[in-house]
């Protein structure tokens, strides 16, 4: 197959937010709870948190990462994860049916993010709490002293404001499983007077309200549209949430789930923008896609899950090699997107839904890792519109291309990146892009994850079975960049 990529250097979808490379830790499963806390494990520092996950996460450079849920956050109260950990209770947690210990709790969690390198995205409970919790929230983290609240925190040992700056304003409200869930009506009212209190707190924070659970909720579009008409004017992005999966072994179907993806965001965005339209609005809501991933491996395992137990194995996917390649798909989704989405979190981090999984004796990459660390380290820069020629073939979406790809700029480094997904399962492609505007730009790297078999996966015993090698053929001449890109990968060349 053949494919050609067009591109100019002034035509400019839009700098890369870098917080479209997030992700997300619920207490949920194992992700809190033996995933990056586990104070009995000699694999873990002083204050309990486990050293391998903490490594493996600051090598992808995770920009923010959501806490604390998810659908766990509407029944929770923050304040039973705060103080003395000897005087904290264990609750139900109504959401996943377990038991929360309440030993790790906000800040457990805001020290982790230091070691870390991250920055929280910190979520309220809008389904059993509101206003007043929300605020008191805010209070905590963010003011220096003098109020009962800073003080509180100050008094658990933390002198200095977290200085949290996002904020999602519930979680999944739509959905008729929500602790709490509302209507459209009722969310949006409530979204618009605690977003609006919580900024009297502290005018610098920014605000995420909850659009749908995903695309395919009857309420879609009209749920948008309602809730922002109620408060545009208090926040500053829409949530997007996604999960695919190929429960049937429909390659090729699952493949072009990115071009849903791509018109789900296409769709969010004009609602953002009718609602603007409608208020003769000045500002532009934008996008924070704060769930997307595969999600299917597990559903048959968790429906044996006993209830009231603590952190079970829950949710704990195990990614095979073509999850890798949507994965890499719908990041390159994500990043043609940089004009409006400027939050993406992929659901989760660790051992829930995860690219890293623990165990007792040790932390390993599942193969989505790589996809998700090559776009986060190599995909900072200045996204370039690409006009791509690409043979297409028919999925349950339409046409889908057989090349996903997208281009990077990155004027300070004076570098480019190219991503790519060969959508073939049978043959590889032969992609060339016109480069004359970098005419002084070599290669510098052409890496390649691909496997014969696409349901390879990595495991504690195989941990390296799915591996991104230096292996691809990139090269330039007279300014003409060439490569052939394997059936069935995902391609990171860089060029300086
Ligand atoms: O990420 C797992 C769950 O998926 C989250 O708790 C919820 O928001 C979504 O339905």
């Amino acid at each position: 197959k053949k494919a050609a990529i067009h591109i100019d250097r002034h035509f400019i979808v839009g700098e890369v937010d870098k917080r479209i490379f997030g992700s997300f830790i619920e207490h949920l499963g194992r992700a809190v709870y033996d995933g990056i806390y586990q104070p009995s494990s000699p694999l873990s520092d002083e204050q309990g948190f486990r050293r391998d996950a903490l490594k493996l996460i600051r090598d992808i450079n995770v920009p923010i990462v959501r806490y604390p849920g998810g659908n766990f956050v509407s029944g929770y109260h923050w304040e039973d994860g705060i103080g003395p950990k000897s005087e904290r209770q264990p609750k139900l947690d109504l959401a996943w049916t377990v038991i929360e210990s309440n030993q790790f709790g906000l800040n457990e969690f805001m020290d982790w993010t230091k070691k870390a390198d991250t920055n929280a995205m910190m979520a309220v409970n809008l389904g059993t709490r509101g206003i007043e919790d929300a605020k008191n929230i805010v209070e905590y983290c963010n003011i220096k002293k003098g109020s009962y609240y800073s003080d509180l925190r100050r008094k658990h040992g933390y002198e200095e404001p977290y200085d949290i700056k996002l904020w999602c304003l519930g979680n999944e409200m739509d959905g008729p499983w929500q602790i709490g869930h509302k209507t459209a009506e009722e969310y949006g009212r409530l979204a618009q007077e605690t977003g609006r209190i919580m900024k009297m707190v502290d005018p610098s924070i920014e605000l995420v309200a909850c659009g749908s659970s995903f695309l395919q909720m009857p309420t879609f579009a009209s749920w948008e549209a309602t809730t922002l008409e109620h408060c545009y004017d208090q926040v500053d992005y829409l949530s997007l949430h996604q999960y695919y999966g190929n429960p049937d072994s429909e390659t090729p179907d699952f493949l072009a789930s990115s071009v849903a993806m791509d018109e789900f965001i296409n769709s969010v965005v004009s609602i953002c923008d009718y609602v603007k339209a409608k208020k003769r609005s000045k500002k532009s809501i934008h996008l924070s896609f704060d769930e997307w991933n595969v999600w299917y491996h597990s559903h048959e395992q968790d429906r044996k899950l006993e209830r009231w137990t603590q952190a079970p194995h829950q949710l704990e996917d195990v990614y095979n090699f073509e999850d890798a390649l949507l994965v890499g798909s719908m990041l390159i989704t994500l990043l043609k997107h940089a004009d409006r989405v400027k939050i993406a979190c992929l659901a989760q981090l660790v051992n829930v839904i995860a690219p890293i999984m623990t165990s007792d004796t040790g932390a390993w990459k599942q193969t989505i890792y790589y996809p998700y660390m090559h776009a986060s380290v190599y995909g900072r820069g200045t996204v370039l519109h690409t006009v791509v020629e690409s043979p297409v073939y028919d999925s349950k979406y339409g046409d889908a291309p057989y090349l996903d790809s997208v281009l990077i700029m990155n004027e300070e480094e004076e570098t480019l990146t190219l991503f790519a997904v060969n959508k073939s399962l049978d043959e590889s492609m032969e992609v060339s892009c016109d480069l004359r505007q970098f005419s002084d730009y070599r290669i510098v790297d052409h890496m390649v994850l691909a496997h014969d078999d696409l349901k390879a996966e990595n495991t504690e015993a195989n941990p390296d079975n799915v591996a991104p090698r230096s292996s691809g053929n990139a090269a330039i001449s007279q300014g003409q960049l060439t490569a052939v890109l394997e059936k069935q990968s995902w391609n990171v060349i860089r060029l300086g």
